[in-house]
């Protein structure tokens, strides 16, 4: 995959993706997050990639979104550009997604972390919304996805003050999974990548899936759709293999058919 704002690799069964504009703290600019959604895609449909990790550097996660680029946009211009559907698309990856965030998770920095599964942030993490600084508000999902995960009274406070929150606060809030030195936090998401890459990939799938309608609909819709999912997997091979490895005391070996 040629990009020009974001790097990919791959280490074993996990791709990951490296936000690559550190001279603007990896401001994300429209085509920077076109980048990162075809490579989500392209990802989602390769067997061979079973979980996609997305990180920046120790300075910054992302920035924001790239205030150059909008700064003189009218009404009309923002609405024929349409750019959150292309943020649309992030909801619908099948695999899981997992941040690995220190510095800077700022406006469109923080909505894309919050568009991931799991988050593993540096101590040095800090984490906001500032769209209200320059006159505007988050439009990626800001005021929705961070008060569903934080609650009113502090999404509020960071809503309307634009003041980011350290990573320890971020933990007592729940907005990350855990917080490591700044050394640590790319290895450790590795090993909590890799460690979910090797559980039978359908199942982890159907098991997102289920997640995200929970977090979005009635309680008795969500449990059909998880009943579902239940029944479904048993037609796969990897549910035979998960249950007589149990009965033989082996380890399994899934195949993610
Ligand atoms: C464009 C940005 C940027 C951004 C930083 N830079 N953030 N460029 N868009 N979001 C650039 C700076 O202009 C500067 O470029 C370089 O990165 C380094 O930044 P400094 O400000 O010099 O660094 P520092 O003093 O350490 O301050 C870091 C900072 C500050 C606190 C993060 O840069 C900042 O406040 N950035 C803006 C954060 C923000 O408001 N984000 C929300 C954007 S709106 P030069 O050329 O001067 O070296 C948004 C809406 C989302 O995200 C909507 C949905 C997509």
């Amino acid at each position: 995959m040629g990009f020009e704002f974001i790097q990919t690799s791959v280490d074993g069964a996990v791709g990951i993706i490296r936000l690559n504009r550190p001279e603007v703290l990896n401001a994300l600019n429209l085509k920077m997050v076109e980048e990162i959604v075809t490579a989500l895609e392209e990802w989602d449909q390769d067997k061979a990639i079973r979980v996609i990790l997305i990180t920046g550097n120790d300075k910054a996660f992302a920035a924001g979104a790239d205030i150059d680029e909008m700064a003189n946009e009218s009404t009309v211009a923002m609405y024929q550009k349409d750019q959150f559907r292309t943020w649309d698309r992030i909801a619908k990856i099948s695999k899981p997604i997992i941040a690995a965030v220190s510095g800077f998770a700022l406006g469109g920095g923080c909505e894309l972390m919050m568009n991931c599964d799991m988050i593993i942030a540096s101590e040095t993490t800090k984490i906001g919304q500032p769209e209200v600084k320059l006159g505007v508000m988050p439009g990626a999902g800001g005021t929705v996805r961070l008060t569903k995960i934080v609650g009113k009274l502090k999404a509020m406070e960071m809503l309307l003050t634009g003041e980011p929150i350290t990573a320890e606060e971020a933990l007592q809030y729940q907005l990350v999974n855990k917080v490591v030195p700044v050394e640590l936090y790319f290895e450790e998401a590795m090993k909590l990548a890799k460690q979910i890459a090797n559980q039978p990939p359908v199942a982890v799938s159907m098991i997102k899936r289920s997640l995200m309608t929970a977090l979005d609909s009635p309680t008795e819709q969500a449990l059909k759709y998880e009943r579902n999912g239940f029944y479904l997997l048993f037609s796969s091979e990897d549910q035979t293999e998960g249950m007589s490895a149990f009965i033989e005391k082996r380890k399994p070996n899934f195949s993610g058919k």
